[in-house]
Formats: structure tokens, sequence, C-alpha cells
């Protein structure tokens, strides 16, 4: 599938290549297990002034910095409760992003203007491999958002990002092909700025888990975009949306696509875009099949949502979004 001028395997000289290339200034596409991000050094405001460029997105939105142990978490965050460095020590590496106060060396262009930054350390093996490549060569790490234009649904494959960036990257900009990401929706935020931690962003990570690992009752965002003034563009009523209309809980009719789980026929005439066996196969296939609604150039998707807790909490609440369109 190597027919863009980006895209590399990912072998040790590769990701050393990218790492020097992150030194270098260029940006990095790269596997995490949740998506695809689009990685610049974290202490080069050129670079990420890119990642906006790239992504189209509004300046003032805060970029996660990607660490490559816990060990790394003092460098980037002060003032960290107890129940912060728990969560860190259970879940990371893993798809969790801690928000802490802000050391100096996190600047405005990366933290949108707040005193917080996002951290979080990825658990894929080429993300990690190249945030710690890229850690002994700068002291510095990876601002990464997710590799789509602004809105959009977020790649959950190299070839995703590659139609998603292709065309506004430069040609010394890498990406870095790892297959299919694990989980396929974005990591849980956890903002650890209170008492408590409070979910900002639902994922994998769930308020059950998090609550059994700090003792403390995780406080949820609610369902609405924030009041706090903390901009969390995730939490944007309209956002992880494809070109296609996205509607929730109908019977699909005639030519549009169906995503539901496998338990759910087919009605004659839909076009059936996925059928997960389980939740977490509904998390990893959800955007692959958004996408692949908008290349079919389907002008409908309908999407039978998963009940329940756990995973399908992230996954009614990314596709909420999604149905409030583009
Ligand atoms: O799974 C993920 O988190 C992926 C992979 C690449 O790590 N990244 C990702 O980044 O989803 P992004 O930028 O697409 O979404 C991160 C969200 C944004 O909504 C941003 O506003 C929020 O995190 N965020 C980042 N720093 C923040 C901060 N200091 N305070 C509040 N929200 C923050
Ligand atoms: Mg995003």
């Amino acid at each position: 599938m190597n027919n863009s001028p980006f895209l590399s395997n990912s072998t040790a000289e590769i990701i050393r290549r990218a790492a020097a290339g992150l030194k270098a200034g260029h940006l990095v596409a790269f596997p995490t297990e949740t998506v695809y991000g689009l990685g610049a050094d974290a202490r080069n405001p050129i670079a990420v002034k890119r990642i906006y460029e790239v992504k189209g997105r509004p300046s003032d939105h805060p970029l996660i910095v990607h660490i490559s142990s816990i060990n790394q978490l003092e460098k980037w965050a002060s003032e960290i409760p107890d129940y912060a460095t728990k969560l860190a020590r259970v879940f990371w590496p893993g798809p969790m992003t801690l928000i802490l106060k802000r050391k100096d060396i996190a600047k405005d262009f990366i933290t949108g203007g707040q005193d917080t930054i996002g951290l979080r350390v990825p658990s894929n093996p080429i993300a990690l491999a190249l945030i710690q490549e890229f850690e002994n060569l700068s002291d510095s790490a990876i601002a990464a958002p997710s590799a789509n234009r602004f809105g959009h649904v977020s790649p959950t494959s190299a070839r995703a990002v590659i139609a998603e960036l292709g065309e506004h990257l430069k040609p010394e900009d890498q990406i870095l092909d790892g297959g299919e990401c694990a989980v396929g929706l974005e990591s849980t935020i956890i903002e650890c700025l209170q008492d408590n931690p409070r979910v900002l962003r639902p994922g994998v990570i769930t308020e059950d888990m998090i609550m059994k690992v700090s003792s403390r009752l995780p406080k949820s965002q609610p369902s609405e975009i924030p009041t706090t003034g903390i901009r969390v563009s995730g939490s944007l009523e309209n956002h992880y949306a494809p070109l296609a209309k996205v509607l929730l809980d109908l019977i699909p009719t005639n030519g549009q696509g169906f995503i539901a789980m496998s338990s759910t026929p087919t009605p004659l005439g839909v076009i059936r875009l996925a059928s997960p066996r389980d939740h977490e196969e509904f998390a990893r296939v959800l955007y692959a099949s958004l996408r692949a609604a908008d290349e079919k150039m389907l002008s409908v998707v309908v999407v039978q949502q998963p009940k329940g807790d756990g995973i399908a909490i992230a996954i009614r609440d990314r596709l909420r979004r999604a149905a409030n369109g583009r």
C-alpha cells in the first residue's frame, strides 16, 4: 500500500528518521492504540503552528503532549494529585490523557493559552518507540492531535491519514504505518485539577475503572458544551462527523448505510457497513465504517447505538456529535 510519498512501514531505521524529522521541525503522523496522531516537537512553536494549519484547527484549542513514561510527568506538570499518580501508574501506557497544571516548559502555543497541559503515554509500540527516540534527541516530547481535518472523523489507519491530510503535508513530513488502531476511539480525558477527577471525554478507560483505581468518584462532564471555559474541541457538539448524514436508532431504508451489532439484521436494499460482535469491535470499526460511507458516497448512514455502559458510553458520545454533522 506504499503508494504515498509520505508513507513508511515502521522499522527501527524509519522510526529514527522520523524522530530526526521531528527534531528538524517536520511533522510525523504515527499510530497510537486509540487513533493516529499528527505529531510535532512540543517545544517548537513553528512546527506546532503547522499542526494547526494542516488540521485547519483554531489555534486556541490545546494539544495533548505525548510522553514516553510516567517519569516524564513532572517535567511537564505540577501540582499532581495523588489520584492522578495512581491513575498514571495503572493506565499508562494506555488510552488515557490527564489534564494537569502545566510547568513553564509547556508554552501557550501548546496549551491554547491555558495554565493546564494534557499528557498521555500511548501504549502502541511504534508510538512509544518514536517518543522515546525523540526524547533522547531533543529534551522535548511530541505534541499530537488526532491526524484529521478539524471536525472530521479521526483516522484509525495510515490510509485514512493520507485521505485526511495528504494534500496538506510537505515532502519532508512522514506518516508511519502501524496498521489499524487497536481501540479505535480517542483517549479518555481526565481533568485532575480538583479534589476529584473529572471526565472531559469518555473513552475505553471508564468512570468505573477510574473510581476503582483512584478511590474517588469521578465527576462526569455534562453532555453539553463545557461551561468552564476549557476548550476541548472533542467536546464540541458537532465533531467526529463524516460527510454523510448520521441518523441514530432509526430503521434504515433503501440505499442508506447501516452500522449495527451483528445480531441486528440488514433490511432489504440497505448497505451494511459494519456488524460488530461486541462493543470493543464496535469502537474499533466505527470510524472506518463512517469513512466507508463517504467513500461509497452515501448520503445517509443509520447507526443503531450500542446499549449499556463501558465503552458503549464513549461510542454514544461520539455518535451523538457525529449526528450533529459537520
Ligand atoms: O487518543 C487521543 O487522545 C488522540 C491520540 C493521537 O493521542 N489524540 C487526540 O487529540 O484525540 P485531539 O487534539 O484530537 O483531542 C484532544 C482533546 C482536544 O479536544 C483538546 O481540546 C483537549 O484534548 N485538550 C488538550 N489539552 C487540554 C487541556 N489542557 N485542557 C482541556 N482540554 C485539553
Ligand atoms: Mg481530534
